[in-house]
């Protein structure tokens, strides 16, 4: 198991290049089932998360490949096993989006309910729901998902809305499904995120007819077939937040490519009240932070929203801010593994239910600590590159899942990172 150990405080400095969206290329891959063909798709992340869908894909009958400039290739042309096996589907809740590509391909789909994991319950019943609505037959056997649909699925307006808002998976699935659906399909509170207007572009070049895109509302006329494509997925808009709050938390300088502010205006706005400048560029931005940090509170929402996958690395930088912040967590509302390990680094927080009371202290103290979850192990490395001393965090296959090569590129803008196998 790797860990690492992380020297501060450092300020970095230098030019960070964003990777391909993990939650845009996930849907895409999964899309791709949707077609008797070889689709291809570039600036895909190398990622463990990835990986298990490259696998689960296979496993289901494509021929999954990246080929020598990174670009991965997924031939679809036979789906003899539309089965989605727990031992794989465990390793990632996001495999879930298999689901709806293959009860439209195939008239038959089996996937293993997904569990929990560190950031709360996962549940699926509005992917179940809105598959229902499209004439779907589900049922639950041995753990197992079970979706038929053997005269195929037949377009309706389904409100896909839950206690939390939209969601963004079940939109992925729904939205995936109704493409090859007789007739129109309307969906109603569909999620408005970046990563799905990425997906519904693959799909409207697959021959999809999808308009919406960007609104609650989506709209998609079924089509008999969709054809294999090429595509290259939208940047990484949560890698990119990431790595605004390091240039902020060290008071360094960086300049991030590959990304759309018109992606992150709630991030923008909390990071400018927080007293981070961030410059637009061609590409992304540049994002410095000279004076004192300043208290904000902020709220995760659905997009366009402050998104919950920052929330992590933004209560790392509000740990060091002059006074009290409040954070509420309106989508994982238990999404606070990172507050205990924070605290470990001398931060002051306190969590009552979703909330979390940051009162800001000078800084954080170098400790050992452990990373539970994907966004929260980020945060923890923020935090050490601010902290005074060497921090070691263990369980870093966590930051594997969704940040690729993250070492190597912030030590090449200036931080002490080392990885250790132990
Ligand atoms: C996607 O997960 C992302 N993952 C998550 O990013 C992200 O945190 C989340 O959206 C919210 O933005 C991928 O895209 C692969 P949801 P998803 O369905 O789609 C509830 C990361 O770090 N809900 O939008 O699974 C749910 O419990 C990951 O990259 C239901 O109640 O999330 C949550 O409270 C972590 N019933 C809320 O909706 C359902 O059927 C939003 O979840 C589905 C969801």
């Amino acid at each position: 198991m790797d860990i690492f150990r992380i020297d501060g405080p450092v300020k970095l400095d230098g030019v960070i290049n964003v990777s391909g969206s993990k939650n845009a290329a996930l849907p895409i891959m999964a899309s791709a089932l949707l077609a008797r063909g070889n689709s291809i798709i570039k600036d895909v992340p190398k990622l463990a998360d990835i990986a298990v869908l490259e696998m689960l894909l296979s496993s289901l009958g494509a021929k999954v490949h990246r080929d020598q400039n990174d670009d991965i290739h997924i031939d679809a042309t036979t789906i003899d096993n539309p089965v989605g096996e727990y031992d794989i589907v465990r390793k990632m809740r996001a495999s879930i989006c298999i689901l709806g590509p293959l009860v439209a391909r195939c008239g038959r789909a089996e996937v293993s309910m997904p569990g929990g994991c560190a950031i709360g319950d996962r549940p699926v019943d509005i992917h179940l729901r809105g598959l229902t609505e499209l004439g779907a037959n589900i049922h639950l056997e041995n753990g197992n998902i079970v979706a038929t649909a053997p005269n195929g699925l037949t377009g309706k307006s389904i409100f896909l809305g839950g206690p939390f808002g939209s969601t963004v998976l079940g939109t992925a699935n729904i939205l995936m499904a109704s493409t090859l659906a007789k007739g129109t399909t309307v969906i109603e509170s569909a999620a408005c995120e970046p990563e799905i207007t990425d997906l519904a572009n693959f799909l409207n070049k697959m021959g999809a007819r999808i308009t919406g895109m960007g609104s609650p509302r989506l709209t998609i006329e079924g089509v008999d077939q969709l054809k294999p494509v090429e595509h290259r997925v939208i940047g990484d808009r949560i890698e990119a937040g990431t790595f605004m709050v390091a240039a902020a938390i060290t008071a360094g300088k960086l300049e991030i490519k590959n990304c759309s502010l018109n992606d992150m205006v709630a991030v923008v706005d909390r990071l400018e009240k927080i007293g981070v400048r961030i410059d637009p560029t061609e590409d992304g931005c540049i994002v410095t932070r000279s004076g004192r940090l300043i208290p904000a509170d902020v709220t995760t929402q659905t997009y366009p929203g402050f998104p919950t996958d920052l929330q992590a690395q933004l209560m790392a930088l509000l740990a060091l801010a002059d006074g009290n912040s409040i954070i509420t967590e309106k989508i994982f509302p238990d999404r606070f593994m990172h507050v205990a390990e924070m605290n470990r680094m001398a931060a002051n927080i306190r969590k009552e239910g979703p909330i979390a009371i940051v009162a800001g202290v000078d800084r954080f103290v170098a400790a050992p600590i452990m990373a539970s979850d994907l966004r929260a192990s980020a945060a923890l490395v923020l935090a050490a590159m601010a902290a005074h001393g060497r921090t070691t965090i263990s369980r870093v296959y966590h930051i594997d899942r969704g940040y690729e090569k993250i070492e190597e590129k912030l030590n090449a803008v200036g931080a002490k990172i080392i990885r250790e196998s132990v």
